[in-house]
């Protein structure tokens, strides 16, 4: 999409100011720690460099007091804000709010979602707690990019407060179909916080249908043909920028000592068997036991004296304050002992769960190893394992991807195995398939994919949502 200009709109000029940043989790990177950090981090980060600027949101710490003023630090030539939260806000605001009442419904989980009012006022009180902070670092051309589900509000409460600077929004997950999303009391509130944002970004053009959707027929607003809308007096684009990884940097990673060195141990405890990988954080919106379901047929399906697969899931926990990762925690690790329980034999486990994280070195050792990944969310913003697996593959002998269609990366990566994540069966079959690919189908794959992996990556991302940022000028149509 290009930014657009309605006919008679006079060319404005292109706004110049500093790059501020705004996430709910900030990464402060030293040093060598940068080539560790995930691929959002290194594209905001490049970002920022580019443009000069600042990086705002809370420090990762709680106060049981009100918390202190606001913490500046420099790294890298990056300029940091942080704020410390108090304990009770953290809960209703993060740990509630935001993970059990946005992100299960933007999840397509409203079974999982809880609407509790007391939450909502904690996100909104946050919300304006970091519009206050914001507005005190804030310079008048100052461009502001603002991130994810933790911030729907802050573009309101900044306006609230006078601040006129052009104000960005990037949601990383998915935008629910408006059925779902109706469900919330607080959705029309929420959808009008979003039209305060010059631009509003989603991950694909399915979020960004959803979005118009709700639009349309909630708030009777039509789009142009540009993306633009006009909402109480203001003009906001919505358009679909994919996020990628840095592709290059990846594809060179299983080939750093570190790599080969993780890769060597995995390969000498597997002996010789063929390994499918599956990396995620613990969060059942990633399919995990579904997926460890499906992994059982197909032993069911190979027998108990077929030893040739093993699988490999890492699950770092996450959000383990929140039951409803405690409870998806119990259900997996009770899943992990059957399936081995099962299949086990005095030379072979079928099954490694690892509830850990390992460097993104070492996972593209194992990816780079690996005959399949198995990327299977029953819902993702975009995912951007799918993309990393692709990026570590050997040109010469690639794995194949097995990729949920719920996923974000299967609108690009249609090299992959496109699976329906709940019919285990399939899933299953789609594991036997890749395991039995010819090299040459493997690599014609693997090529297509690749070449997306280039196309969609995260340097694209963020000059497009930079340029949209900049350069984006409303139709002079409405007033
Ligand atoms: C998803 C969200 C991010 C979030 C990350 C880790 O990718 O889109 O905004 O930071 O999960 O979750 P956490 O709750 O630990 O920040």
């Amino acid at each position: 999409m290009t930014p657009a200009r309605g006919k008679g709109a006079a060319a404005q000029p292109a706004h110049g100011g500093r790059l501020v940043v705004v996430s709910n989790r900030v990464t402060v990177i030293r040093g060598k720690q940068a080539t560790q950090a995930g691929g959002l981090a290194v594209g905001l980060l490049a970002a920022l460099k580019e443009a000069g600027g600042l990086w705002f949101g809370w420090s990762g710490e709680t106060t049981t007091d009100a918390p202190g003023p606001v913490r500046t630090q420099t790294a890298g030539g990056i300029g940091y804000a942080l704020t410390d939260l108090s304990v009770d806000d953290l809960e209703d605001y993060y740990n509630n709010f935001a993970n059990r009442t946005l992100w299960p419904l933007f999840h397509y989980r409203i079974d999982l979602a809880t609407y509790e009012p007391h939450w909502y006022a904690a996100y909104r009180r946050v919300n304006r707690f970091f519009a206050e902070r914001l507005k005190a670092l804030l310079r008048p051309d100052d461009l502001v990019w603002i991130h994810d589900y933790h911030l729907i509000p802050l573009a309101a409460e900044l306006r609230r407060l006078g601040v006129q600077n052009r104000l960005a929004f990037f949601l990383h997950i998915p935008f629910p179909a408006p059925e779902l999303y109706v469900t919330m009391p607080w959705q029309r509130e929420l959808a009008l916080d979003l039209c305060q944002y010059d631009v509003v970004g989603f991950q694909t053009p399915t979020d960004l249908r959803q979005f118009k959707n709700y639009v349309e027929l909630e708030l009777g607003r039509r789009f142009d043909a540009d993306g633009w809308t006009h909402v109480e007096g203001r003009h906001v684009l919505a358009a679909a920028v994919p996020i990628g990884i840095e592709a290059e940097e990846f594809a060179q990673m299983p080939y750093l000592p570190e790599a080969q060195r993780q890769r060597q141990r995995l390969k000498e405890a597997i002996r010789g068997r063929r390994l499918i990988i599956g990396v995620d954080r613990l969060d059942y919106t990633k399919g995990i036991a579904e997926r460890l379901k499906s992994f059982l047929l197909l032993l069911e399906t190979l027998g108990h004296d077929d030893k040739s697969t093993s699988f490999m899931q890492i699950s770092a926990p996450s959000r383990s304050d929140v039951p409803e990762y405690v409870n998806l925690r119990v259900e997996v690790e009770t899943l992990a002992g059957h399936i081995n329980g099962r299949f086990s034999d005095s030379d072979y486990v079928p099954l490694r769960y690892i509830n850990r994280s390992f460097s993104r070195t070492a996972l593209a050792g194992f990816f780079h190893l690996s005959a399949i990944g198995l990327v299977t969310p029953l819902r993702d913003g975009m995912n951007l394992v799918a993309k990393e697996y692709v990026a570590a593959q050997n040109p010469d002998d690639p794995g194949v991807l097995v990729l949920s269609r719920f996923a974000g990366a299967a609108g690009e990566l249609d090299g992959a195995l496109i699976v329906n994540p709940y019919d285990l069966h399939q899933v299953a079959r789609a594991m036997q398939a890749g395991l039995g690919m010819p090299l040459d189908e493997r690599k014609d794959r693997w090529e297509r994919m690749m070449a997306k992996v280039r196309h969609f990556d995260i340097r694209g991302w963020w000059t497009k949502s930079m340029r949209l940022l900049r350069e984006a000028t409303p139709p002079q149509r409405e007033s």
